[in-house]
């Protein structure tokens, strides 16, 4: 990453932490964007900023735990007021891909329960056309996942099993990643329900309708787009 682009996470992520309002129940999202949330969150609750949050993954809840921000759960907290996280890609109607760091089971449920979802990018994850760039990630149970793969590919798409140093990618939950390139994402919405129908899916890295806001940082600075 050039220090351009890491500058712009920074950016983004800090315009989503100004959301947060004292007191708040806070989602925290996974991935190299949402870490700079987790540093200034954590800046500020050892400030004495009262914050707590709900992570998305171990390692969002490791590095929030080594910055001190307090934790908690969907189990006390079945309702968040803002959840930050990072996107893949992001296309003019906010629908997103998110996943590609394994974590999109965790980060749809955790926004799901959110009452504001913040998503913070650099412009380079900007799409026209969801599934232009990255393939969707979508966690299976490795029972049977190859015939998962299979409606998947009867589906249109072309899933490849994720690895990880050689060996078969696990996620937080113990499941693996088909990453599934599409041609083309005409209608996301639709491709997401029909990709959780198929047996054996846990979930998908299609999220459509789920962003609030998201915060977009180019050379010129943060904007914010608005649903
Ligand atoms: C994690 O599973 C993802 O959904 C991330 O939010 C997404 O991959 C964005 O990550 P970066 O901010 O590292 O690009």
């Amino acid at each position: 990453m050039t220090p351009d682009v890491e500058a712009r996470k920074r950016a983004a992520a800090e315009a989503a932490v100004a959301l947060v309002k004292e007191g708040n129940i806070v989602g925290l999202g996974t991935g190299s964007t949402a870490k700079y949330a987790i540093l200034k969150l954590g800046d500020m609750a050892q400030d004495g900023f009262e914050v707590r949050g709900v992570p998305t993954s171990i390692a969002t809840a490791n590095l929030a735990k080594e910055h001190g921000i307090p934790l908690t759960s969907l189990e006390e907290f079945p309702e968040i007021d803002l959840t930050i996280d990072g996107a893949d890609e992001v296309d003019p109607h906010l629908d997103m891909i998110k996943g590609m760091g394994g974590a999109l089971f965790r980060e749809k449920l955790v926004a799901a329960a959110s009452k504001t979802v913040a998503i913070a990018v650099d412009a380079s994850k900007l799409v026209k056309t969801l599934g232009s760039r990255v393939p969707v990630p979508v966690e299976v149970h490795p029972f049977g996942w190859k015939v998962s793969k299979a409606r998947l590919q009867a589906l249109g798409g072309a899933p490849q099993l994720r690895l990880a140093g050689g060996v078969t990618y696990r996620t937080d939950n113990d499941n693996y990643v088909l990453d599934t390139r599409f041609k083309a994402i005409r209608d996301p919405a639709a491709l997401e329900r029909e990709m959780n129908n198929v047996p054996g899916v846990v979930d998908n890295g299609l999220f459509v309708g789920v962003a609030t806001v998201v915060l977009v940082a180019d050379a010129k600075g943060v904007k914010a787009r608005k649903r």
